[in-house]
């Protein structure tokens, strides 16, 4: 029988699980094409240590920004080259999922749904990434209380009103960890005349990012240029500069919350927040943030064992442990 494989392009990670092989694939969602001749060399991790190695020969593409469909062809070549690891092999050839944001258009899936058939997909389906987390969580498609997630991603932050398997209402928005990088990165070209990478801004915030002030490191020391004479230059940032420069980018978060709070029916809203908030995607792990979003929202939050792998989980749950999938699991 052919092999099921559930795949989530995010903008920062991909993540694949295999029936036959488990979690196969939890990297960069990224491809490295050389500038020569266009062949696609590598993808994930791979593609990143090449760069370091043979800089400037390679350029490396995301699929997918602050959460949507953004190169098509970039996005089928990682498609197969996690299909491929995932153990297709020429004769079966994997039915596949992706797991997909309420926010995508039938447009977008069938182009995706083509790109993957071409890429060695027998099949593509698509699932409500919300839905398959909430299933994670122990909440069955076929319960109306529903729940209410909220995805904390790279580029996005969606929040979705699930029940009955389906999405009622959702929000989303662009707040997550590469805009709070942004956000450290003009704060330090800005106060400090320092310019930063970006890979700086994500380490310095895994380390000294915090919502309640306690972070891993009250400082963490790291490399810039200086924004006049492009000279190297070390800087020490503190928690507490880090705190003030994703200030705005969390109460975006928040707004994103409550704005779908607001939207949902209010018979419904007692319902979907009985068992309190889901909080999923890789900046749910930031520290203090689920404490905050509880408080300020007077609900409890909560975050599952591995926020950014739960969504293929719960896919793979849903596929194979629920006989009736019919209106969840979507054919294009
Ligand atoms: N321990 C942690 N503390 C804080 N932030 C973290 C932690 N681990 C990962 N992150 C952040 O989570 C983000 C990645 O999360 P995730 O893998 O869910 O995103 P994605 O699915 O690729 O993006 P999106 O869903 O927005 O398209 C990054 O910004 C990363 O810095
Ligand atoms: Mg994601």
């Amino acid at each position: 029988m052919a092999d099921d494989i559930v795949i989530d392009f995010g903008t920062e990670n991909v993540v694949a699980l295999s029936a036959k092989k488990g979690l196969v694939v939890n990297e960069p969602s990224i491809i490295a094409r050389s500038i020569s001749t266009g062949k696609v060399l590598a993808m994930g991790r791979r593609g990143l240590a090449m760069q370091e190695e043979i800089p400037g020969s390679l350029i490396l593409v995301r699929p997918v920004v602050n959460g949507s469909l953004s190169d098509l062809p970039a996005l089928q070549s990682l498609g197969k080259m996690v299909i491929k690891r995932c153990g297709r092999s020429k004769l079966h050839r994997s039915k596949v999922i992706v797991c997909v944001s309420p926010a995508m258009s039938s447009l977008e899936k069938r182009a995706i749904r083509d790109a993957l058939r071409s890429s060695g997909a027998s099949s593509v389906r698509f699932v409500l990434q919300a839905v398959a987390a909430s299933v994670y969580a122990g909440v069955s498609p076929s319960d109306a209380t529903g729940a209410l997630v909220v995805d904390v991603g790279a580029g996005k932050t969606c929040v979705s009103a699930v029940s009955l398997g389906g999405v009622i209402d959702y929000t989303s928005s662009h707040a997550g960890g590469e805009s709070m990088d942004n956000a450290i990165r003009k704060m330090l070209r800005n106060q400090r005349g320092v310019v930063i990478s970006s890979s700086a801004a994500e380490e310095i915030r895994m380390m000294a990012g915090s919502v309640s002030g306690s972070s891993i490191h009250e400082a963490v020391e790291v490399i810039g240029y200086n924004a006049l004479d492009g000279q190297k230059e070390s800087i020490v940032v503190k928690a507490d500069e880090v705190r003030m420069a994703c200030e705005l980018v969390l109460e975006d978060i928040f707004s994103v919350v409550s704005d779908c709070l607001s939207k949902i029916p209010p018979e419904l809203t007692y319902d979907l927040t009985s068992r309190g908030i889901l909080l999923i995607g890789g900046l749910a792990m930031m520290n203090g943030l689920a404490e905050w979003l509880g408080e300020k929202l007077g609900l409890v939050v909560s975050v599952p064992d591995d926020p950014r792998t739960c969504i293929v989980k719960g896919a793979y749950r849903l596929i194979h442990m629920h006989s009736n999938t019919r209106g969840i699991i979507e054919e294009i």
